[in-house]
């Protein structure tokens, strides 16, 4: 039997305690990205939104309800999941813009797999999975969000 494993930071009030989180008392939210240029079957290799100021707004507000009771408000992690302003920190600070731009693309398919299939190890589930749950829309919109909290190298 597989074993969810979910222990978050919990939203606003709760922030500096911590709680385990049963799976089945979470229910994913949907997201709404009417607006946003539709992106269609085939998985992008990189942020087709990047800058875009819908995508922001959208993906600032699903970031909150899915993912900040793990990787923290305003993606500060509080320490249990990795603190996502972090994620490229590694091309933030290259001279070589080609270099740069490849390190980005890296980061934003490693972002893609993470957000689709979660994080299970050895059957406990560290992350859940958000494929089926969200468009790929909406799992943009939300690295558009998190491109505006990277940390400055
Ligand atoms: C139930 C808690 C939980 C939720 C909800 C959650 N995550 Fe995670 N996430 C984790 C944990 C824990 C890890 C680290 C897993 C590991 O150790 O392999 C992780 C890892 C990641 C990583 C890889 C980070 C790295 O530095 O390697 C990304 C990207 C990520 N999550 C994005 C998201 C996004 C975006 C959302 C919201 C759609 C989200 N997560 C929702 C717990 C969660």
């Amino acid at each position: 039997m597989k074993r969810i494993v979910i222990t978050c930071a919990a939203a606003a009030a709760l922030a500096t305690s911590l709680f385990a989180v049963a799976h089945g008392n979470v229910t994913p939210q949907g997201v709404d990205t009417t607006g946003l240029p539709v992106l269609g079957e085939k998985w992008r290799e990189e942020n087709p939104y990047k800058g875009n100021q819908l995508a922001l707004k959208i993906g600032t507000s699903a970031y909150n309800q899915n993912c900040a009771r793990c990787h923290g408000l305003e993606a500060v992690s509080g320490g249990i999941a990795p603190d996502l302003r972090l994620l490229d920190r590694d091309c933030v600070g290259m001279r070589n813009e080609a270099k740069k731009k490849a390190c980005y693309k890296e980061i934003d398919a490693y972002f893609l797999t993470s957000i689709r299939h979660g994080k299970v190890r050895n059957g406990a589930v560290y992350m859940p999975p958000f494929e089926g749950v969200f468009n790929q829309e909406a799992m943009w919109a939300i690295k558009t969000y998190l491109e505006t909290r990277r940390a400055s190298e």
